[in-house]
């Protein structure tokens, strides 16, 4: 295993405050923390949020039982041991099982408070080695900030049957200028039913992710493209069944990946410094040498990326709650299935530093025998591209990426269930369109990624599992800057972005359409606005709701919630919200630079 050393992991953070040295070239989308208008210090805490509809605990389930498993301070923690507390079940869940019962919700709570100024931090949250949450940190005011985050962490119920660890990272670095400590509360609520566990969930689950002690997250740091992370793993010979969960985060160089032109555009302009090559990136997921699967990874947006102040107090769609990625590797079970470590390895195409990247193996075993047996029928990970369109002169120029993947395996697995034949299928496309004007000063980017991936498995005459998720995940970024002077400038950002799902018995649309102007002097932002119009729509067999909020300068200027599934016919565009541009979605007529 390539393991890095623990210092080469760490972020080089400092390389975010430098600014740019030339004039007149393309920007990057990262600013340090705001300095604004001073604010009333005595003022209530500003609270942050991320649209997402409520966890429902199941009808009939009693609770909640609450456990706080760690609360903590984060001041100088960068490159030191993550937090840690010992885990043990609690005793409503151990009393619960006693009783024939199980767990039938169990909601993991993140709630942080800060003040003073800081940057936006990355954390991860592990139990006995198996994340759990990936988030990113709002970045404080002097007033005070408070942000919370509910998670649902139900399909770990096997690990939380189980004595532990729970470690928390956030690599945070106090000085005299960015003052702020993150406190942190981490608290488990779990809602029991009377019967016992359903089959859905995971008998086993197993990290792939770095063991402890480290001076670090657990996860895995991936620097380059040609640096894949690995970790062997036996699995029990009597599994059944295998879903490998990958969580995937970018920084640094590849922070704004799909904004990063090729290297031929690096290299005509002298632009040495620059975060290059090109705005496709893929995280594939390999056994051993078998490519199980792959991530095409959602356009997460930090809450200091692009213009801080569009994030404020409605954070990105999935900024406080990472989404996480579901293979399938039952196909691959009867090359697993002999007792022996296997390697599981992840690799990202076209990668800069640095990618952090782990993943949770969920096990299903079989309770009436000691040994399953499998084989893999037929298995094709075909990919196309990246290919680019490329056309440049000096700074102005386009480029045109597209890329296509399809992976599909078909594996049986024999147990006491019977032998049971299991697909599962990945298809993925992918468009990138970035256009740079204005000799550089404006970028537009528009993205789509276009993710299918699905499983079912027969035994012969029964259909015993077919699920299907199908998501699209647009982008769209205008970065234009203006009226340079001297070390000053201003830049005018648009950012459209959002999580369209659809599987069998729901359907949801969340779309984010931001934007914000701001003054910068010697890279740091001396003045601006920022308004964001989210409009969450959610139906589902369990439930439906509907969000549309929107935010200006930290204050909300509406914000409609309807959890009733009756008025599902209420007009929401599956386009993009475009009330904050007078109803067009040609937003770019309204960007005057
Ligand atoms: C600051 O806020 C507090 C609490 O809202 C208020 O009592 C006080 O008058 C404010 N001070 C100023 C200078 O606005
Ligand atoms: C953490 O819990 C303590 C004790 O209940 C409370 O005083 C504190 O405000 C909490 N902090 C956060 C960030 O929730
Ligand atoms: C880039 O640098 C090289 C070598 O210093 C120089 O010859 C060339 O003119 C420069 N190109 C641009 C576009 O500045
Ligand atoms: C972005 O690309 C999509 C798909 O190629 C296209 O439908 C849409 O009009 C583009 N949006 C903008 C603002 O260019
Ligand atoms: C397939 O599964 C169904 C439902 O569990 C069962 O009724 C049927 O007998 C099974 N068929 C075979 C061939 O095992
Ligand atoms: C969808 O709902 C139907 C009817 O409630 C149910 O039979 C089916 O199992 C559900 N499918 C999935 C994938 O949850």
């Amino acid at each position: 295993m390539a393991s890095p050393t623990t210092s080469s992991c760490l972020l080089f953070l400092l390389a975010l405050l430098l600014p740019h040295a030339a004039v007149g070239v393309p920007r990057r989308h990262r600013f340090p923390p705001l300095q604004l208008a001073p604010v009333n210090a005595s003022e209530p805490p500003t609270t942050f949020f991320e649209v997402d509809r409520p966890i429902r605990p199941p009808g009939g389930s009693a609770g909640p039982c609450s456990t706080l498993l760690l609360s903590d301070s984060f001041g100088y923690t960068y490159g030191q041991p993550p937090s840690a507390a010992a885990y043990a079940p609690p005793n409503c869940l151990a009393a619960a099982r006693a009783g024939g019962g199980s767990v039938a919700l169990a909601v993991l709570e993140w709630s942080a408070d800060c003040r003073g100024l800081q940057f936006d931090r990355i954390f991860g949250v592990w139990l006995s080695g198996a994340e759990l949450l990936r988030g990113c940190t709002a970045e404080p005011r002097p007033n005070g900030i408070h942000w919370s985050v509910s998670h649902d962490v139900t399909r770990y119920a096997a690990l939380l049957s189980a004595p532990g660890e729970v470690a928390v990272y956030l690599g945070n670095i106090v000085d005299q200028t960015y003052t702020g400590v993150y406190h942190v509360n981490l608290t488990l609520h779990l809602y029991f039913a009377s019967t016992p566990p359903p089959p859905q969930h995971a008998d086993l689950i197993l990290p792939v992710s770095r063991s402890l002690p480290l001076h670090d997250g657990q996860w895995f740091c991936i620097q380059s493209s040609a640096d894949v992370q690995s970790k062997k793993l036996a699995v029990p010979s009597n599994t059944y069944r295998a879903v490998l969960e990958v969580f995937v985060s970018f920084h640094g160089s590849d922070e704004f990946w799909y904004t990063n032109p090729p290297n031929e555009y690096i290299e005509a302009n002298n632009l040495s410094d620059f975060p290059g090559n090109g705005a496709f990136r893929e995280i594939i997921v390999k056994v051993d040498e078998d490519v199980v699967g792959a991530v095409w990874p959602f356009t997460v947006i930090y809450t200091g990326g692009v213009n801080p102040l569009l994030w404020r107090p409605i954070t990105g769609v999935g900024s406080f709650s990472l989404p996480t990625y579901d293979i399938d590797i039952t196909p691959f079970l009867g090359k697993l299935l002999d007792g022996k470590k296997h390697a599981f390895s992840f690799g990202v195409t076209n990668a800069l530093d640095v990618w952090y990247v782990d993943a949770n193996l969920h096990l299903w075993l079989d309770h009436n025998s000691k040994k399953t047996t499998g084989g893999l029928v037929s298995y094709n990970a075909a990919t196309s591209g990246p290919s680019v369109e490329s056309e440049f002169s000096e700074l102005d120029g386009q480029f045109v990426t597209t890329a296509s993947r399809h992976v599909s395996a078909t594996g049986w697995v024999e147990s006491s269930h019977g032998k049971v034949m299991t697909t599962f299928y990945q298809r993925f496309s992918y468009k990138n369109s970035n256009v740079y004007s204005k000799n550089g000063v404006v970028q537009v980017v528009n993205q789509t990624i276009d993710a299918t991936s699905g499983v079912s498995s027969t035994n012969g005459t029964t259909l015993l599992l077919s699920e299907e998720v199908h998501q699209v995940f647009p982008l769209y970024l205008f970065s234009g800057t203006s009226d340079e002077v001297g070390d000053e400038y201003s830049m005018v950002s648009v950012v459209k972005l959002g999580i369209n799902e659809k599987r069998a018995n729901s359907s949801l649309q969340n779309v984010q359409s931001a934007r914000g102007s701001m003054r910068v002097k010697k890279n740091l932002v001396i003045s601006g606005s920022g308004q964001n119009h989210q409009v969450y729509k959610y139906i589902g067999a369990d439930g439906c709701y509907f969000r549309d909020v929107s935010s200006k300068d930290y204050t909300i200027n509406f914000d409609h919630t309807d959890d009733s599934c009756l008025k599902r016919s209420r007009d929401v565009s599956s386009r993009f919200p475009s009330r904050l541009f007078g109803g067009s979605v040609d937003i770019t007529a309204h960007v005057d630079i």
